[in-house]
């Protein structure tokens, strides 16, 4: 799943959307992509009829009203959206969402038909202090309570802050630790058999080795989804 991020525009999106569409038979998997609210007509119009499916990079947890800016999960349901983002760690950081409001944003969502894929992570200070267990259980402790069904139905992203954007990748092994930990609680939870993507400066050159790990499902890219050739060399790894 590629994360855009606030990238883009119509005319470079229009080449990046062409390529990853022709390449996305090289995938071994799924492939969606999630792009700015203003680029969702954009990827619809460009990915419809294609086995890459699309979504966005947050949600509002309101139903509709006067919530200027926001936009809610019918819109994106709308505009034949997949999959959402909730709480990305840059919005949990400058947006101040706390682990609460991301799991009613993941319950509006699921309301909607939409997919949430639900973020959480740790930032280095909270692994340098051997805190990264407590962090990610209170991240994910709202989420779990949203019961069995409702997992089910969302995917989880572990992504550690330290290593979004800095090219510092988690370990193949750093990686299954914290998944093996969220695969436990997914199924103390009943939901054992949920998606967990890794995200955080995933690369061609290291995406074979973290998805050879038993709990690793798949991966978030940012940076590398912005260039057709390595997102599709990632999605074929
Ligand atoms: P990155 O971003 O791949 O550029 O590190 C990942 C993400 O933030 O989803």
């Amino acid at each position: 799943m590629g994360n855009w991020k606030m990238h883009g525009s119509l005319a470079a999106n229009a080449d990046l959307l062409a390529g990853i569409k022709a390449g996305a038979a090289r995938a071994t998997g799924e492939v969606a992509l999630c792009v700015p609210f203003p680029y969702l007509e954009q990827a619809r119009s460009a990915l419809s009829g294609s086995a890459v499916t699309w979504g966005a990079q947050d949600v509002s947890v309101h139903a509709q009203g006067a919530y200027t800016g926001e936009v809610s999960a019918s819109m994106l349901a709308d505009l034949a959206c997949s999959w959402v983002l909730c709480g990305h760690s840059e919005r949990r950081a400058m947006h101040g969402e706390s682990s609460d409001v991301v799991a009613a944003k993941a319950a509006t969502a699921l309301a909607a038909g939409l997919t949430p894929v639900v973020c959480v992570g740790e930032t280095l200070s909270d692994r340098e202090a051997d805190d990264v267990e407590r962090v990610i259980g209170d991240q994910l402790n709202p989420v779990l309570a949203l019961g069995a069904e409702a997992l089910s139905r969302l995917v989880i992203a572990y992504e550690p802050v330290w290593a979004i954007g800095t090219g510092r990748t988690a370990t193949p092994e750093q990686a299954q630790t914290v998944h093996a930990l969220i695969r436990r609680s997914l199924t103390e939870h009943g939901a054992g058999q949920v998606r967990i993507l890794y995200g955080g400066s995933v690369k061609a050159s290291n995406a074979a080795s973290l998805f050879a790990q038993a709990d690793i499902d798949g991966a978030l890219v940012g940076g590398a989804s912005l260039v057709a050739e390595e997102f599709l060399n990632i999605a074929a790894a």
